[in-house]
């Protein structure tokens, strides 16, 4: 199994999650690492797995590791909104060619994919509606992230159509869990709390999200490759949907932490609401969210932060940084 974007967050976890669970894989991972990849995130399974260090554009490169192996599942990415209203030009070209690079691979090797992408392909919902994203919704990306990313999955979905390739794909709502990178809005909060400072809130704190763990994330991944049928598209989402305030609440209240939060600029086209419909992820291939409470979820993603400042510390003062630069 080759894994693309695996020493990032989600990838990292899919990895280890792949290794207790499905230890029939042999596991190569693909990563550029860069300021999201970290070695450190693979670190106690180095010896379980292949670790090629290398660009998902590097046509030759991906081209004799997609030989090398029966599946591949994609999630090399740039992931962060702010950073695509920066400078969108490596969202462009890991999440657009690289994905093209990796489906060329792919056809010429008849080789099975999972591309994974996100719910903000699909816009934003307004706050206080029972609507839902399904499968069928169009896409109507607000940011150059979501806009990279919707991309990539329309070209997965014309290599299915006019070449046959045996792709599926899955969009997940917000994910949390432990190795993500400080920059996120989960950790950026914890982190801060634990390094003394306060946490940030985007304009009033009303957008909304559904927070989805990675180890559910993961658990749907690997239904999909096992019985998701070739072709189609898998919303996946745990349903718990909580404003950007409420979180920052719980965070301060499962820190018992007394102090307040600051008000900062909001983002630009900040997206209202995020919602999956999973109804098909769960009819279909009997996918339930394992961590069905968030409060319980988010206490132990909080210690996982509180016992590994080893992992996030060297990683925070660069982010900050680069939040300073965005006014946020
Ligand atoms: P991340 O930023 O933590 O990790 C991305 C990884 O990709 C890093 O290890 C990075 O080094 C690697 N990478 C970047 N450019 C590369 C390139 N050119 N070649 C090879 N590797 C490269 O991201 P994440 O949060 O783990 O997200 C993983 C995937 O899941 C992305 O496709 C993202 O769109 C999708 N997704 C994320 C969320 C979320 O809440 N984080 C939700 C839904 C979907
Ligand atoms: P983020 O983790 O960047 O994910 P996404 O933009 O992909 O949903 O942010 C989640 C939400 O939290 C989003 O509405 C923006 C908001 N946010 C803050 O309020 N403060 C922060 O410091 C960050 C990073 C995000």
């Amino acid at each position: 199994m080759l894994v693309t974007g695996g020493a990032g967050f989600i990838g990292a976890n899919f990895v280890h999650y792949t290794l207790r669970n499905h230890p029939e894989h042999d596991v190569c991972v693909l990563d550029a690492l860069t300021y999201a990849g970290n070695r450190d995130n693979l670190r106690s399974v180095a010896g379980q797995i292949r670790f090629v260090e290398g660009d998902v554009c590097d046509a030759d490169l991906v081209d004799r590791l997609v030989a090398a192996c029966d599946v591949v599942v994609h999630f090399a990415a740039e992931s962060h909104v702010d950073n695509s209203l920066h400078d969108a030009e490596p969202f462009v070209r890991t999440n657009i060619l690289g994905t093209y690079t990796l489906l060329e691979a792919v056809r010429r090797h008849d080789r099975r994919l999972h591309h994974i992408s996100t719910d903000e392909v699909f816009g934003d919902l307004p706050l206080d509606s029972p609507d839902r994203f399904t499968e069928e919704t169009p896409y109507q990306p607000s940011s150059p992230y979501a806009a990279s990313k919707a991309s990539s999955d329309l070209l997965v979905r014309a290599w299915v159509r006019s070449f046959g390739v045996a792709a599926t794909l899955s969009n997940c709502a917000n994910n949390y869990g432990p190795y993500q990178h400080v920059e996120k809005f989960v950790p950026r909060q914890v982190t801060a709390l634990l390094a003394g400072d306060r946490p940030k809130l985007y304009g009033t704190g009303q957008n909304v999200r559904e927070w989805t763990h990675v180890d559910d994330h993961n658990a749907a991944v690997h239904l999909v490759l096992a019985d998701g049928r070739l072709g189609e598209t898998y919303l996946i989402g745990s349903g718990d949907e909580r404003s950007n305030r409420e979180i920052v609440e719980l965070v301060l209240e499962l820190m018992g932490d007394r102090g307040g939060y600051d008000h900062v600029p909001d983002r630009p086209g900040h997206d209202l609401r995020y919602a999956n419909d999973s109804s098909k992820l769960r009819d279909e291939l009997g996918w339930r969210p394992v961590y069905s409470d968030l409060r319980a979820g988010l206490a132990a993603t909080i210690d996982w932060y509180r016992d590994n400042r080893w992992w996030w510390e060297p990683l925070r003062d660069r982010s900050e940084a680069r939040y300073r630069v965005l006014g946020r």
